[in-house]
């Protein structure tokens, strides 16, 4: 029990810190994906704070982000078309997304939606 109320102390202390030197904190509750344009699947909503905590290391998903400011949408470098070694829209998320719900699944543990519908919810 004295762990347990030492640790929701240091969260709620990390969590004072963090605003006070500016660190960037992840969006509360849910989360629409920016979608290709010209997109033909429902757009994906998922809870963003549900993942920061499942999946701590913000750098996972926001491959390019260097810790200040506030990350970059995927779709301000991964538009409809591949471009060079960006993959598009649709796979760089697939690959993120999809992928890690794949590997943990294979894993035996609980994780997020592979099929299509799972995630381009109408
Ligand atoms: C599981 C993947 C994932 C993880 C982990 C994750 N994010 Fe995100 N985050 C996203 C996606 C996807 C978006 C929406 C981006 C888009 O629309 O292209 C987003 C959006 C954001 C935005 C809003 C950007 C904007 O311009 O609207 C912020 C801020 C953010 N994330 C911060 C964080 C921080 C800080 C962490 C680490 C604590 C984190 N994220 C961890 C996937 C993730
Ligand atoms: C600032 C630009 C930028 C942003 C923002 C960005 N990417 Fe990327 N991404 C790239 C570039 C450039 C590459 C190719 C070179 C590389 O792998 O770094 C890439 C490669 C990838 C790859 C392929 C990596 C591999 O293993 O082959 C995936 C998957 C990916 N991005 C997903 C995402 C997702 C999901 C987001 C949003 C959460 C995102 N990217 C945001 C620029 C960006
Ligand atoms: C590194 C692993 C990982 C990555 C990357 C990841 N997820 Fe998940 N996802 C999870 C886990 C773990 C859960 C279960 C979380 C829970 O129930 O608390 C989950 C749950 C979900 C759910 C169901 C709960 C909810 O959020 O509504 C959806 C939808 C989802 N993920 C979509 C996405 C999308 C879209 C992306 C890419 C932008 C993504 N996930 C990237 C691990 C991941
Ligand atoms: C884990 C979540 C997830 C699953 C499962 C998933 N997608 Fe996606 N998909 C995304 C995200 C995130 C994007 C990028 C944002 C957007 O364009 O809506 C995307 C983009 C796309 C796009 C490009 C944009 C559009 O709407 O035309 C297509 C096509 C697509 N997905 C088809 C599929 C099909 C087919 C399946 C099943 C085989 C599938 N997706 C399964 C998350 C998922």
């Amino acid at each position: 029990m004295k762990k347990f109320v030492l640790l929701v102390a240091m969260v709620a202390f990390l969590g004072l810190a963090a605003s006070a030197f500016g660190i960037p904190t992840a969006p509360e509750g849910d989360l629409k994906v920016v979608m290709a344009a010209g997109a033909t699947k429902p757009a994906v909503t998922f809870s963003h704070a549900k993942h920061a905590v499942a999946v701590p290391d913000c750098k996972v998903c926001h491959h390019t982000f260097t810790g200040e400011g506030v990350p970059q949408k995927c779709s301000e470098c991964h538009k409809a078309e591949k471009d060079g070694k960006k993959l598009d829209i649709k796979n760089a998320a697939h690959k993120t997304c999809r992928g890690c719900h794949r590997d943990m699944k294979k894993d035996g543990k609980k994780t997020g939606p592979t099929p299509c519908t799972g995630c381009h919810k109408k």
